[in-house]
């Protein structure tokens, strides 16, 4: 009998618990994850999926998707930095989140953006997998190939340290920079503290009912008038408090301030 056939009333109940604990949505993906994942399954406590469990915390890190490089989608980035961070700053300080920041590459784009602005600001990342957060705390990545910085601009890499093989942001930038385990289906941020969030290529790795959840906290996180970047085909929900930033600007939102 295949192996997939062995596990499968097992892996359908460790799903729905992933669904429940987490927000992730069946896929091949995430079944060939956890089929890799065999040995952890069998001693799987389904009665108490917690993420601060270290069987289900060592499942969560075998299982969740990592793929990210700074400046990813970098039309999006330009576009965040040159027409509504400018915005953001005005207010005087900036505190920026990477939901969902993997080994951190996102982060430390942030994180180079914000230091463009003249004003105080701080980064945090957030996420679910340790191994991964280990990586964005240590800010130490390999250049490639392929080419790790091949959508950062030319005028930014003078914010990273580039030697033998090996990128690192800037020393200046760390003291900004903080990262967090969280689930972002939990309050992992006070209400109205973030001016803007970016949660990209995650919420695609959900079900519905989790992305919304995780929408819901991203919202009550934002201050009103403050920006939430998704992915290019993530769509909140009409009456979520989100409004497009602009209509030319894919993917770029913002919290509704309470007289629109
Ligand atoms: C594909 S990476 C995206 C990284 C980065 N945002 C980017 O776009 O390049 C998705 C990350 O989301 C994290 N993640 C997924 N569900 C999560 C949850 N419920 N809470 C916290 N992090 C989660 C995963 O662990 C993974 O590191």
């Amino acid at each position: 009998m295949p192996a997939t056939n062995l596990a499968g009333p097992a892996l359908g109940a460790v799903q729905e618990r992933l669904a429940g604990l987490a927000g992730f949505s069946e896929s091949d993906v995430l079944r060939n994850r956890l089929l890799r994942a065999a040995p952890l399954l069998s001693r799987l406590p389904l009665d108490r999926a917690s993420i601060d469990h270290p069987d289900w915390a060592a499942l969560l890190d075998a299982v969740t998707v990592q793929e990210t490089r700074m400046f990813r989608a970098s039309a999006q980035i330009a576009a965040f930095r040159g027409e509504v961070l400018p915005i953001l700053a005005a207010r005087g300080a900036l505190s920026l989140v990477s939901a969902g920041c993997a080994t951190g590459e996102e982060a430390w784009t942030l994180a180079i953006l914000a230091a463009g602005t003249g004003v105080p600001w701080r980064v945090e990342g957030l996420d679910l997998c340790r191994p991964a957060l280990e990586a964005a705390v240590s800010g130490r990545y390999r250049l490639g190939p392929p080419d790790a910085l091949r959508e950062v601009p030319q005028v930014d890499r003078s914010m990273l340290d580039i030697a033998d093989g090996w990128f690192e942001p800037a020393e200046n930038l760390r003291p900004h920079v903080a990262f967090r385990r969280a689930n972002l289906l939990d309050a992992c941020l006070p209400d109205g503290s973030a001016d803007a969030i970016l949660c990209r290529n995650v919420l695609i790795y959900m079900t519905e009912a989790g992305r919304l959840a995780v929408l819901r906290r991203l919202v009550a996180a934002l201050r009103p008038g403050g920006a939430l970047l998704l992915g290019p085909t993530d769509r909140p929900p009409r009456g979520i408090g989100l409004v497009s930033w602009s209509r030319d600007l894919i993917g770029i939102w913002r919290r509704e301030v309470a007289d629109e």
